[in-house]
């Protein structure tokens, strides 16, 4: 049955999710230079998939009986990730970069998840944790191959 510490972890991941579906706009919105068409449109499908991701795992949690961030504040406040707004004057290959970082870090986070939820025996949580990790070795896969092909780097 549901436990805290898994509640507490959704949340986590809720708030990181939210704080990362805004800074995917940054990018979208701030990308300038030569790939701009392919990242501006890239961008975008990346923060399609976040916010997907973001609701399924809000909607889990209540499911489970916890209570999602809903707000920007507490988004900011319990995300692993960082909000920049200087990072929108960065290169579009440094974006790219970021971008890596910061899948890194949510892929660490969501590993965390998928032993978290396995100890705990919740397999529904287990499960949405694992396709996550699925996609994001994927974008991550991607992105790498876009900066070893890229000009700007
Ligand atoms: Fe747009």
């Amino acid at each position: 049955m549901a436990h805290t510490e898994v509640q507490d972890y959704l949340n986590k991941l809720v708030a990181t999710e939210g704080l990362f579906y805004i800074r995917l706009h940054q990018f979208h919105w701030y990308v300038k230079g030569s790939h701009f068409f392919v990242l501006h449109e890239k961008f975008e499908e990346l923060y399609d998939r976040t916010t997907e991701e973001l609701d399924e795992v809000a909607e889990r949690l209540l499911a489970i009986g916890g209570e999602p961030y809903a707000t920007l504040e507490e988004f900011k406040e319990h995300s692993v990730l960082e909000e920049r707004v200087e990072d929108k004057k960065l290169s579009e290959g440094e974006m790219v970069e970021a971008l890596v970082k910061d899948y890194e870090t949510i892929r660490t986070f969501v590993g965390e998840g998928i032993k978290l939820t396995d100890e705990k025996e919740d397999v529904v949580s287990n499960d949405l944790l694992i396709e996550m990790k699925g996609n994001i070795d994927k974008t991550l896969w991607m992105l790498k191959a876009y900066l070893g092909d890229s000009a700007t780097r």
